[in-house]
């Protein structure tokens, strides 16, 4: 542990699943995880929509109703308290589309998109999703029914990629939270980062696979590294 001269004045954290796995939300690319039982590329692709989407809403319905029955856990709670008590900036951006980060008090940046959110393929107009979406569901403002998850699949540009580069590059502590590293362009956020002068640190339970680009490394389940992480940045410490 290493005491710092200055407080670094804006903190940007990445979260990936790892961070919602306490809360009984699984994982991706972990055993058991959600790619080992379904194919993503029927579920989570435009053309998997456009081949199925009766299949692909009922993927995203039962994960809506996964996540609207899960809380949030001691990670979520310390990156919301890092949030409303440190003294310089803290941006959160999540590639989780659960709402977790929300229902700890957090604002996060959902680059993935929301499951809690619906939007309309024709027109572009999204609003709160119902707990179960149809193919047919018609877009309360064009009426057109091509309602889909405000999600962003796999070959789609991730949301607000421009407010988060403009992030990266003034941060001066970049934090990656349960993610393998393995889905860019969020996987490139540490090198970019760096880039700008950032110290880096990853927070998984085991190294992901961009591990060698951070200047350190925390392991541990999300529930006690991040609090523990949380305080002692509060203690104006940082391991
Ligand atoms: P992954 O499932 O790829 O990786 C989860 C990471 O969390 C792994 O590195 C685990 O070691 C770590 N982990 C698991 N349990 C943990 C715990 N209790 N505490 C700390 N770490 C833990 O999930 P992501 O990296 O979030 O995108 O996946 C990135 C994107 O791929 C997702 O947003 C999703 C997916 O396909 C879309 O669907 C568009």
């Amino acid at each position: 542990m290493t005491m710092m001269n200055a407080s670094p004045n804006k903190i940007v954290i990445l979260t990936g699943a790892g961070v919602s796995a306490e809360s009984g939300l699984g994982t991706f690319r972990d055993k058991g995880g959600v790619w080992t039982k379904y194919d993503l590329n029927d579920v989570a692709t435009p053309e998997g929509f456009a081949r199925d989407p009766v299949k692909v809403h009922d993927f995203y319905n039962s994960r809506r109703a996964n996540a609207l029955g899960s809380e949030p856990n001691a990670a979520h709670f310390a990156l919301a308290r890092l949030q409303a008590e440190y003294a310089g900036d803290v941006v959160l951006i999540t590639q989780n589309v659960d709402a977790l980060h929300e229902a700890a008090g957090a604002n996060a940046i959902h680059m993935h998109g929301r499951l809690d959110r619906a939007c309309c393929a024709a027109c572009g107009e999204d609003w709160d999703a119902p707990l179960a979406m149809t193919a047919t569901d018609p877009c309360p403002s064009c009426g057109v029914p091509q309602t889909r998850p405000d999600i962003v699949w796999f070959g789609e540009v991730p949301q607000s990629l421009d407010a988060i580069a403009a992030h990266l590059e003034t941060a001066e502590l970049f934090a990656a939270i349960g993610t393998s590293g393995q889905v860019y362009p969020a996987a490139g956020f540490v090198a970019e980062a760096s880039r700008c002068g950032a110290r880096t640190v990853e927070i998984n339970l085991e190294p992901s696979d961009v591990a060698n680009l951070f200047d350190e490394h925390i392991g541990g389940p999300a529930t006690e590294s991040v609090p523990a992480w949380v305080s002692s940045l509060l203690d104006r410490l940082v391991v």
